[in-house]
Formats: C-alpha cells, structure tokens, sequence
C-alpha cells in the first residue's frame, strides 16, 4: 500500500530551489524541469529515499536511475572517464547526453539506484532550475522522467501533476521544457555505444568522437541482454492504439501529423495535432509527449501517426513512436 502524501507545488524561484535542496536532504522526492523531461529527483545516496522513489513511480527496482550531477568535477567523483567519454562531456555538458560509465572507487552513488552494476549513468542538465538545485543541494541527484512508470514522460508540471500528484512531496513548476525528449545514453565501457537515441543527435556525437557509434542490440531481440534496461519494448506507452507510418485514416481515429496534412480520411479526425507543420524535428520533439497525451485522453478510437524522418531528432521521436504502438493487452 502507497501513502498518500500531500504534494507541495512551487512556481520556480529562489524559495522553491531552497525548499527542493531541503527536501531532498530530508530524503524526500522531488519533481524538477530539465532541459529534456521533467525528472523525479532523490538524493543519489540515500537508499531509503531511492527505495521510495522507485514505488511512486512503480517503477521495478532492477531499473538503474540517471545520477543528475552540477558540472565534470563532480561527474569524476562518481564515475571513471576514458579519453571518450571526457571529449563527449567536454563538448556536451551541460546537456541532453547521459554517459554510462565505470563507477569510481569510493562512488556514492547508492547500490540500489546502480541496480548493483559496476556501471553508472550521469549527467549534467543544463535547465537553469535543475541547476540551481544541484546547487544547493550540493550532491549528486538521481532522477528519472517524472511519471508514472510505463505513461510517456512529462514535459510540464500538470503532466508530473496528473500521474505524481499524492505520491512525492514538491514539484517545482518551470513551465514547459525545451527538448522533449529523455538524454541520449551513450556507453563509453569499451567502443562507444548508444544505448538510447535522445535529445543529443547521434550525429553530432559521431562528430566529436570522429567515429560510428556502435548500436544497442535491440531488446526485442529474445537473447540480447538489455544494455539500458529500461528501453523495455513497450515504455512510452499511451492506452490508446497507436498506429504508425499512417497514410490514411481510418474512421474515429485521431491523427498526429507531421508536415503538412494531405491524407485521405483527415477531414473526418476526431482530433487533429500537428508535430510540426514546417516539419521542423526539433519542434517535434517538444511536442511530442504533450501531444500523445492529449491525443490519448481526447477519447479517439486510434491514433494515426504520420511518417516522421529519422535523421536528427528524428531518431529519438520514432524510437518513442515505435514503443508507443507495441500491443499491449
Ligand atoms: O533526459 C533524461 O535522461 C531524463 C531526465 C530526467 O534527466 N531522465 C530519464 O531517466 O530519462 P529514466 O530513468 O527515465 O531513463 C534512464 C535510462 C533507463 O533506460 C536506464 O535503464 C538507463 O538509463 N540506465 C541507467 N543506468 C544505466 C547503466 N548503468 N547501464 C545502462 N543503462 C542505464
Ligand atoms: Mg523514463
């Protein structure tokens, strides 16, 4: 059984920043913006406090958490960097690229949020607000997207709101966030490897290494052991079936579009809402989760999903659509 708490909203501010840095201290949870999703933040190494922040999300235990950390030099307390890892975070941080790396001797990151892995995922975000609480609190702050595990992550405080409210103790409001979509992970154990396309192009990335980035082994795939444990098959999931690559619409559905809208069947949508219309991704990615959650809730039938292009951001965005339209019972 859960305890209901009662939630304390804060408009971003000086007061609210104090009151996050308290509250973790206190071993409380915190919701905070960050440049990609909102984050449910805990003290990184206080266990009690991380075993709670894995039951308000109902999130399994076995799923390793982002250590959230202000600048590299904390980075280096908690983790161990080869020659790869620090050019990607030299010319990234603050940004949306999480690294997983070897954790440091003496790493006070809790077992319980490493999922007892020798690895550990950090970041450092570059939103002004997760900023200044890294800050004030002083540590490191594990966080992962602040919804209920399973429901597409939030990019406004309503969203933390509708699946949290109850469950954890503030939420800082900063308005809506700016990328839209989780961190790309990148795995610097041996060769480079991305464990999850994000808000960082894997593109750019190639450039500063000046090499591919090896692939994940899709985790569909029955034998492959899951690199990032959380990228299960069916994660960003709305209730509504989704249906992708549409270039028709079927009755009663609504359509999510992308560009402009020129497809038998779309005068007669339930519900229409346009990624892009100049088909720019990175509006896209902003809208993305706002958007399937809109859709999700406006009672259509089915959500048809317009083909989006996989270059750029584009990655992350049909990396999300395809968990979104796995079959669920
Ligand atoms: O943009 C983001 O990354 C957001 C904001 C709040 O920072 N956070 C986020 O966290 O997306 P979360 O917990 O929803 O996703 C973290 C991912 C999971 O897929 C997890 O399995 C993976 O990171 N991960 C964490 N530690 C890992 C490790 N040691 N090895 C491999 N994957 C790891
Ligand atoms: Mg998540």
């Amino acid at each position: 059984m859960t305890v209901r708490l009662s939630t304390h909203f804060l408009k971003a501010g000086d007061a609210a920043v104090a009151a996050a840095a308290r509250c973790l201290r206190d071993g409380g949870l915190v919701a905070f913006p960050t440049e990609t999703v909102y984050g449910l933040g805990a003290d990184a190494g206080n266990a009690e406090a991380i075993a709670r922040l894995y039951r308000a999300k109902g999130r399994p235990s076995f799923n390793p958490l982002i250590a959230h950390v202000g600048d590299l030099e904390s980075a280096r307390q908690i983790a161990s960097f080869n020659p790869q890892a620090l050019a990607l975070a030299e010319a990234f941080w603050p940004g949306p690229l999480t690294l997983v790396l070897p954790k440091a001797p003496g790493c006070a990151v809790a077992d319980l949020a490493t999922a007892g892995l020798d690895s550990v995922a950090i970041r450092v975000p570059s939103h002004p607000v997760a900023r200044a609480i890294l800050r004030a609190f002083g540590g490191a702050v594990v966080a992962p997207s602040a919804n209920l595990s399973g429901h597409v992550s939030p990019t406004t405080a309503a969203h933390v709101k509708a699946d949290l409210d109850g469950r954890i103790d503030l939420i800082v409001d900063g308005g809506p966030v700016a990328v839209g979509v989780e961190s790309t992970i990148v795995g610097c154990l041996d060769a480079p490897m991305l464990l999850r396309p994000g808000g960082l192009p894997r593109a750019e990335i190639e450039r500063v290494l000046g090499r591919k980035l090896a692939d994940v082994i899709d985790e569909a795939d029955a034998d492959a052991k899951p690199l990032a444990p959380g990228m299960l098959v069916s994660h960003y999931a709305p209730r509504t079936k989704v249906r992708l690559d549409a270039d028709r619409l079927e009755p009663g559905e609504a359509l999510l579009a992308f560009g402009p809208v020129a497809m038998p069947g779309a005068e007669a949508a339930s519900a229409v809402l346009n990624l892009s219309e100049r088909g720019d991704l990175n509006e896209a990615a902003a809208h993305l989760f706002s958007y399937l959650r809109a859709l999700d809730a406006s009672g259509a039938r089915g959500i048809a999903v317009m083909p989006v292009p996989q270059h750029d951001l584009g990655e992350a965005i049909n990396d999300r659509l395809r968990r979104a339209a796995v079959p669920r019972d």
